[in-house]
C-alpha cells in the first residue's frame, strides 16, 4: 500500500488511474479503523479498480473539543489493518493539507431537517463539518465511487444530500452495519467503553431488535417509551430513540405495511455516546 501525506502525492498517481478509466472507490475514516471499516475496504475493492481510504480526524465536525481530544489515534495499527485488506492507496492528510489557509472552504450546505433532528439536534454544527470535509476529500480524491457505514444513517443522508445538490459525479454505496456477536455495531469509540459498560452496551441492538416486533403492535409514541426503558434498565442514558421516514428522517406517527421506517438510536454509555438505528420493513 502507498501512503501519500499530501493531496499533491496522491493526485500525482491518481491521475494515471482516471485517465485510464479505472474506477476508484473511496473509504473516508476517522482512523482507530476496525472489522466495520475492514469490510467498506472489502466493498469497495469488490466494485472499484483502486481502491483510497483516507485518515483524517476532521477537527470541524467535533462540537466537543474534549471528544476531538480523546478521539483514538493510533497509526500504526490503522496502517496494518489496511495491509492486510490489501488497500491500495491511504490518503493521510495534515490538517492545512485538507484546509489550505486562505482558501474558501467553509461552504454552508443546505442541509435543512436532516441537520435540524437527531444528531443534529444534540451536535450542532456536526453535520456541517462532516459534509464539509467529505465535500473537500471527494475534491481531492475524484473518486467513481463512495463507500460508508450504515451505522451512521443520518450521516449517509446528509452526504447524499451534499452529493446531489453539489453535482458531485460520484455514486454513493451504503454498506450494512459490521456487529460484534452480541449485536453491538462497531464503533471506534467502544474501545473507551468499561468493561462494565461494554456487557450492557448490546442493549442497543436488543432493542432494536424488539423494536422490529413493537411496531406491529403498538404506536411509535409507545413503542419509543418501551424502547427509552429497556434502554435505561441497563444503565444507559438514552438522549433519543425515534422512529423516522428513511428520506426525509421526518418522525413517524403511524406504521402501516408495508411502510419501511428507520429506529435511530442515541445513548450514553457512561461518558461514551453510542449510536445505532435499524431499518424496518413493516
Ligand atoms: O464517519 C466518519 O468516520 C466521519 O464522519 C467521516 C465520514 C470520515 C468524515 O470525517
Amino acid at each position: 500500500m502507498k501512503i501519500f501525506r499530501t493531496a499533491e502525492e496522491l493526485n500525482n498517481v491518481l491521475q494515471d488511474h482516471r485517465s485510464n478509466g479505472d474506477r476508484i472507490g473511496f473509504v473516508p475514516t476517522m482512523g482507530a479503523l476496525h472489522s466495520g471499516h475492514a469490510s467498506l475496504i472489502e466493498e469497495a475493492k469488490s466494485k472499484c479498480d483502486r481502491v483510497v481510504c483516507s485518515i483524517f480526524v476532521n477537527p470541524t465536525q467535533f462540537n466537543d473539543p474534549g471528544d476531538l481530544e480523546k478521539y483514538p489515534r493510533r497509526p500504526e495499527q490503522d496502517i496494518s489493518v489496511l495491509e492486510a485488506h490489501e488497500c491500495d492507496f491511504l490518503f493521510y492528510p495534515s490538517v492545512e493539507d485538507v484546509y489550505p489557509e486562505g482558501m474558501d472552504y467553509r461552504l454552508d450546505f443546505e442541509l435543512g431537517y436532516l441537520d435540524e433532528t437527531m444528531e443534529g439536534k444534540f451536535r450542532p454544527g456536526h453535520f456541517q463539518g462532516v459534509a464539509q470535509v467529505v465535500y473537500q476529500l471527494l475534491s481531492i480524491v475524484e473518486p467513481t465511487h463512495l463507500f460508508m457505514g450504515m451505522k451512521d444513517f443520518q450521516q449517509l443522508a446528509v452526504v447524499d444530500k451534499m452529493i446531489r445538490d453539489m453535482e458531485l459525479p460520484v455514486k454513493l454505496i451504503p454498506c450494512d452495519t459490521v456487529r460484534e456477536p452480541d449485536g453491538l455495531a462497531m464503533s471506534s469509540r467502544n474501545l473507551r467503553l468499561s468493561r462494565e459498560m461494554r456487557a450492557s452496551a448490546s442493549v442497543l441492538y436488543e432493542t432494536l431488535q424488539m423494536v422490529k416486533i413493537w411496531v406491529l403492535k403498538f404506536n411509535p409514541e409507545q413503542v419509543t417509551q418501551m424502547a427509552i426503558e429497556k434502554i435505561r434498565q441497563k444503565g444507559l442514558k438514552p438522549e433519543y430513540f425515534e422512529l423516522v421516514d428513511p428520506q426525509t428522517l421526518l418522525p413517524i406517527h403511524k406504521v402501516h405495511p408495508p411502510m419501511v421506517v428507520v429506529a435511530c438510536v442515541a445513548a450514553y454509555a457512561d461518558e461514551v455516546r453510542l449510536i445505532d438505528n435499524m431499518v424496518i420493513k413493516a
